[in-house]
């Protein structure tokens, strides 16, 4: 075994995970829990996770939850089952805690579109403009933020900024061009989007709006201006999972990563969800970065503590300064996890 898991920390970095086989006959949600109380763990999922790591999360959460839920833990291990950005988000809020993601490889095409030294070069020249960073970037890009948001709070984080100000949003596009729309805000937008929620097919989605007339269709603000001119609701995924709570319709398409509808059946038994489709026939509205994590990898990474997300320092006190701003508008407009 000691040969094993040799190999398997020499070539954590190439393969982003430990490639360990595990026991097809182990019973992983019962070794998960026991693994948790060991190790005093919590497991924090996003929406988009699939479903038996959603089922096995003590928090599942929009990004700004997940936030919130990481600054006020008292577990000694963050387990982050999500993305990069989130777990490094997490690490930031708690330095001195060990914060796992089962897969190094899980990043996000949004916060690959947006690299600090390039980014620090654009800042230049806008040397008095705020820089709002959406959360979805790199810990270096938060080092060059004054303000984060998410799309739970990216409206209530614009208003908050003095109205001579201006503005450089970061890194989307898509958001930004929304937020500029809702906000009445001219705001320099930096060049950048996510591929999943670029993908959706306006004509695919009109079609299933005229087979199913009484269907809502929501979307994400991360989708196009076209796709989001066809929603009958726009908001975050925590946002949208609570409309298809409060709202009569009993059919919704959703524009976002399918991965949500788990949560909006368990919530809504009765009501029926329909994933928006993508322009081809692939599953392109599911994140590959986001189910880059499975349950065997998330087992691994509780058990043997790894891959281990490590910052250097200056990134924990530089990038940190803009997430604490964020929660701090956030408490104040009323943001609970
Ligand atoms: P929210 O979790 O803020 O809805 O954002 C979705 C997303 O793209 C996360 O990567
Ligand atoms: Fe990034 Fe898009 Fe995946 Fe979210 S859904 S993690 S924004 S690539």
């Amino acid at each position: 075994m000691t040969q094993v898991m040799d190999k398997a920390k020499k070539n954590l970095i190439t393969n982003g995970y430990l490639d360990i086989e595990v026991d097809p006959t182990l019973d992983l949600v019962a070794e998960i829990q026991k693994l948790k109380k060991e190790k005093n763990a919590i497991i924090l999922a996003h929406y988009y996770q699939e479903s038996e790591i959603q089922d096995v999360a003590d928090y599942i959460g929009d990004s700004l939850g997940l936030s919130q839920k990481a600054e006020s833990t008292d577990a000694d291990m963050i387990v982050f089952a999500g993305v990069h950005f989130m777990a490094e988000t997490a690490k930031m809020l708690n330095p001195n805690k060990k914060v796992v993601l089962p897969d190094l490889k899980a990043g996000c095409s949004l916060a690959d579109s947006c690299p600090a030294p390039i980014f620090a070069k654009f800042k230049e020249k806008y040397p008095d403009h705020v820089v709002v960073s959406y959360i979805n970037c790199t810990a270096e890009l938060k080092t060059l933020t004054d303000i984060c948001c998410t799309s739970s709070n990216a409206e209530v984080v614009i208003d908050s900024i003095p109205k001579d100000k201006g503005i450089i949003f970061a890194p989307d596009k898509n958001l930004g061009a929304y937020l500029i729309k809702k906000t009445g805000r001219d705001m320099v937008l930096w060049d950048g989007a996510c591929m999943v929620h670029e993908i959706f097919s306006n004509e695919k989605i009109t079609k299933l709006k005229v087979r199913y007339p009484d269907a809502k269709f929501i979307a994400h603000p991360e989708c196009e201006e076209h796709i989001l001119a066809m929603a009958d609701f726009i908001g975050s995924t925590s946002q949208m999972l609570k409309f298809t709570q409060q709202d009569e319709a009993c059919t919704f398409i959703v524009g976002t990563e399918a991965g949500i509808i788990h949560q909006m059946e368990i919530a809504s038994p009765d009501k029926t969800f329909i994933p928006a489709p993508p322009e081809n026939n692939c599953a392109c509205n599911e994140c590959p970065f986001m189910r880059l994590n499975t349950l065997e990898k998330l087992y691994l990474s509780m058990k043997y503590e790894l891959p281990e997300i490590l910052l250097e320092n200056w990134v924990i006190e530089k990038g940190r300064k803009c997430i604490d701003t964020m929660l701090e508008i956030s408490a104040k407009a009323g943001f609970k996890a």
